[in-house]
């Protein structure tokens, strides 16, 4: 990266000192990544950004619903700044809540939403969430899906999950980790009147998976699974369960990037991976161990658009203007919002494990 803005942005956050905090999700640019305080997966990131009430700022290099949370689990005096205002997520775009207040008037006609219990992805708008609170809901990340649905399950008897907005990790959690099967689960599609179900469906479902999905792990196919294997039968196959339920289906090991990183360490010097996750993060884990064969599990490269828009440049025009006293692109959640997002949030960060 250009020397003049490493030195520029190593400045403006020596002069801030203690003042700003900045966190780093694991898909972000090695440029950016180099300045992050701690950095993480989205449930780490989350607690980390609660767990530093004397940081004035919070400087968050990730995606728009992670800066959210953050500025919804920080104090009301800490400014969340996001470096670029077009760093969103297309998966939480794929759930608004006029549709999501629409699926549950639907569900609600067919007599079953007393027995639902909404449970949403990390990934989904601040709104989203503080639906998912006034309903009773809790929020999950890629971490605790599996614990998160365990509680929601634990709510009512005879409980049903709608789960917004990946239909993937749902189905994966649900079927993989769970002992449901494919059958238990129906796909609302948010672009269909009635979601596209019948409401016979939506009382038989016991999963109701919202239809979102991530475009990047989307790309991940069980055709190249099945060619790396038969090139090389040693090869260990690591995904994010944002994959598609074939991909994880011929996965060795699946979790989120925080796992994905702890597994690669742990690893056996001379063991052989292919990893289904975000580019910048397979190529830093290439480079952090050169000892282990690591490839990336698609034919063409894959970044996650998004994510990439925070460069170093969006970084150090941010941190320079807290130093001139101007907070620029701030992230600040209307405060109902934040007080029933809140509440779906905490309940996440007070499950077990
Ligand atoms: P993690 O929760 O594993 O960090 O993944 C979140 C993600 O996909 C970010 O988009
Ligand atoms: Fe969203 Fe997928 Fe990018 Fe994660 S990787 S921020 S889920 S689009």
């Amino acid at each position: 990266s250009d020397p003049a803005l490493v030195a520029r942005a190593r400045a403006a956050k020596e002069a801030l000192g203690e003042r700003v905090f900045v966190l780093g999700h694991h898909y972000q640019r090695d440029e950016v990544i180099q300045f992050a305080d701690v950095t993480g997966d989205s449930f780490k990131l989350a607690r980390d950004a609660a767990a530093r009430p004397e940081a004035e700022f919070i400087v968050f290099c990730g995606v728009h619903f992670m800066a959210e949370s953050a500025d919804i689990l920080t104090a009301d005096h800490q400014q969340v700044v996001l470096p670029d205002l077009a760093a969103g997520c297309s998966m939480a775009d794929m759930a608004r809540l006029a549709q999501v207040e629409d699926a549950w008037d639907a569900l609600t006609a067919a007599g079953v939403a007393d027995s639902v219990v909404p449970v949403t992805y990390m990934n989904s708008s601040a709104d989203i969430k503080g639906f998912v609170g006034r309903h009773d809901g809790v929020v999950c990340t890629s971490s605790n899906a599996e614990t998160a649905l365990d509680w929601a399950f634990a709510q009512k008897p005879d409980a049903k999950v709608l789960f917004l907005p990946d239909q993937h990790l749902g189905r994966n959690t649900a079927v993989l980790e769970m002992g449901f099967s494919l059958d238990d689960c129906v796909v609302w599609n948010p672009l269909l009147p009635g979601g596209g179900l019948t409401e016979q469906q939506l009382r038989d479902a016991r999963m109701i998976l919202w239809r979102g999905h991530c475009s990047v792990h989307g790309r991940f196919s069980a055709d190249v699974v099945d060619e790396l294997r038969a090139k090389d039968p040693d090869v260990q196959i690591l995904v994010h369960p944002e994959c598609t339920h074939d991909v994880v289906l011929r996965a060795d090991l699946i979790g989120s990037t925080e796992f994905i990183i702890k597994t690669i360490e742990a690893a056996e010097p001379g063991s052989h991976w292919a990893i289904g996750t975000e580019l910048n993060l397979v190529k830093r884990l290439a480079a952090a161990h050169p000892d282990k064969t690591i490839s990336f599990l698609d034919r063409n490269v894959c970044y996650c658009s998004t994510m990439n828009r925070i460069d170093l440049p969006h970084l150090v025009w941010a941190l320079e203007s807290l130093v001139a006293g101007q907070v620029v692109n701030r992230i600040e959640v209307d405060p109902e919002t934040e007080r029933w997002a809140r509440i779906a949030l905490q309940r996440m960060l007070d499950l077990p494990g």
